[in-house]
């Protein structure tokens, strides 16, 4: 195992700071681009290894991809109902769950070709029949390992439109029903117990796809081609929650965040955090909104004490992956911090209930698991600080990072590279505003 990176206790973090482009947005830009017939100019397109694969995955079903230097690339893109002849039928998705849940959707409807979908360890444990029932109920051919693993076989087939409710709040099982519900004959409508991030649906307006929300129901229709020439992708509302917690913690920090993502869908975390007592002042975006462009703004953080706080279910698809921040303000906070209803957590890139629980408890934090969520007290003080493993998780690498800037002793993160699948320059950043 690669020796660990530390972070010791940050003096006041100071600095305006630009977050990475948006992993999500990324990589529904890669391939909503290569669904189209004309060119699509994608800037601010994400430099990680998650992004990455996406790209491998559009250029291995013929897409021509010209990286144009600082996030601006140009996909040609193959069409919609691609004949997708000449592509390979192998195709790696690395760590990336987002990929392994999406492409699927447009490759279903594609008749006459097999593709097989597998990925690294992570990815192996994480379960894909989410994806496969709703398809196999639109005619899709699909096998799995024992049913419900990767490797991922889908044989192209002609589907038809159905009603799908969804028997989880996710995004990814979402948007990969209305992806193939452009492909598929008739209408497909989806129906979402509580929203999640709508990138797909603002796409879907975009692209000029015959798409309507009414409440919980989605609907789209058959179409021929998709009309995209540009997107633009705002800055990472995830990972710059990284550095809004870290700005949080640590005493006397000031810090404007710039060019993030405010899209109501995804800045769940910040309300939480806001509830709590941090000082989160910006534009954020409205709930409600049916728009097709990505809100982007400022947000200006200064640290704050923090009290705890009950997250309710309905937020959870909203903070979905900034549930281990909660976790760890929630350790920094007087009194009592409950997160409950994220068993979907256990599902993530690790299992992310006993990733946080063990990380914090071996620093010296009061928290416990439960079967989906865990409970932290705190009186206000700083953690103690030592070693937390990453577990091959980007977001509890980052963690640890954030967890030793606002700790009493320091902390050893085990695996920090894992941070590079959503964010590279992760550590650079946060030791130059400290
Ligand atoms: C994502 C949706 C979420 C999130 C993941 C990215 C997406 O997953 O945790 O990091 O891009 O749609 P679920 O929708 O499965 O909860």
């Amino acid at each position: 195992m690669s020796a660990g990176v530390r972070f010791d206790p940050a003096g006041a973090l100071r600095g305006s700071y630009t977050p990475p482009a948006d992993k999500s947005i990324s990589h529904r830009a890669a391939l909503f681009a290569a669904m189209c017939d004309e060119p699509v100019l994608v800037r601010n397109y994400l430099d990680s290894a998650d992004t990455h694969s996406t790209l491998d995955a559009v250029r291995s079903l013929g897409a021509g991809v010209e990286e144009q230097g600082e996030g601006r690339l140009l996909l040609r893109g193959v069409g919609l109902h691609a004949p997708l002849e000449a592509t390979a039928g192998l195709i790696g998705v690395g760590n990336a769950g987002t990929l392994m849940r999406l492409l699927p959707g447009w490759l279903a409807g594609q008749p006459g070709r097999t593709w097989t979908l597998d990925g690294d360890e992570s990815i192996r444990r994480r379960p894909v029949d989410r994806i496969a029932e709703p398809l196999q109920a639109m005619g899709a051919d699909i096998e799995m390992r024992d049913g419900r693993l990767p490797p991922f076989t889908v044989r192209g087939a002609e589907l038809s439109g159905i009603d799908y409710e969804l028997p989880v709040a996710s995004a990814q099982v979402k948007s990969c029903v209305l992806i193939a519900g452009m492909v598929a004959a008739g209408s497909t409508s989806v129906i979402e117990p509580e929203p999640s991030r709508d990138h797909t649906e603002r796409l879907l307006r975009r692209a000029r796809v015959p798409f309507a929300q009414d409440g919980a129901r989605l609907t789209v229709s058959s179409v021929d081609e998709l009309e995209l020439d540009e997107i633009v992708v705002p800055g990472d509302t995830s990972s710059a929650a990284f550095v809004v917690a870290a700005a949080t913690l640590v005493g006397g920090s000031r810090v404007v965040v710039r060019g993030v993502g405010l899209n109501w869908t995804r800045t769940g975390f910040f309300r939480i955090a806001e509830r709590m007592g941090a000082v989160i002042v910006g534009d954020l975006e409205e709930a409600g909104v049916q728009a097709e462009v990505e809100p982007l703004g400022e947000l200006d953080v200064a640290s704050a004490p923090l009290e705890g706080t009950v997250v309710e279910p309905e937020e959870i698809p909203l903070a979905i992956d900034e549930l281990t921040l909660v976790a760890l303000l929630g350790a920094h906070a007087e009194g009592e911090t409950v997160v409950r209803g994220a068993a979907e957590l256990r599902l993530k890139e690790s299992d992310r209930i006993d990733a946080v629980v063990e990380g914090l408890r071996g620093i010296g934090a009061d928290i416990e698991g439960t079967a989906d969520g865990f409970v932290v007290r705190g009186d206000g003080s700083p953690l103690r600080g030592g070693v937390i493993d990453a577990r091959g998780d980007h977001r509890i690498a980052m963690l640890g990072a954030v967890a030793g800037l606002a700790s009493a002793e320091g902390v050893e993160v085990v695996g920090m590279d894992a941070a590079a699948v959503s964010y590279p320059g992760f550590e650079a950043d946060v030791r130059a505003l400290a």
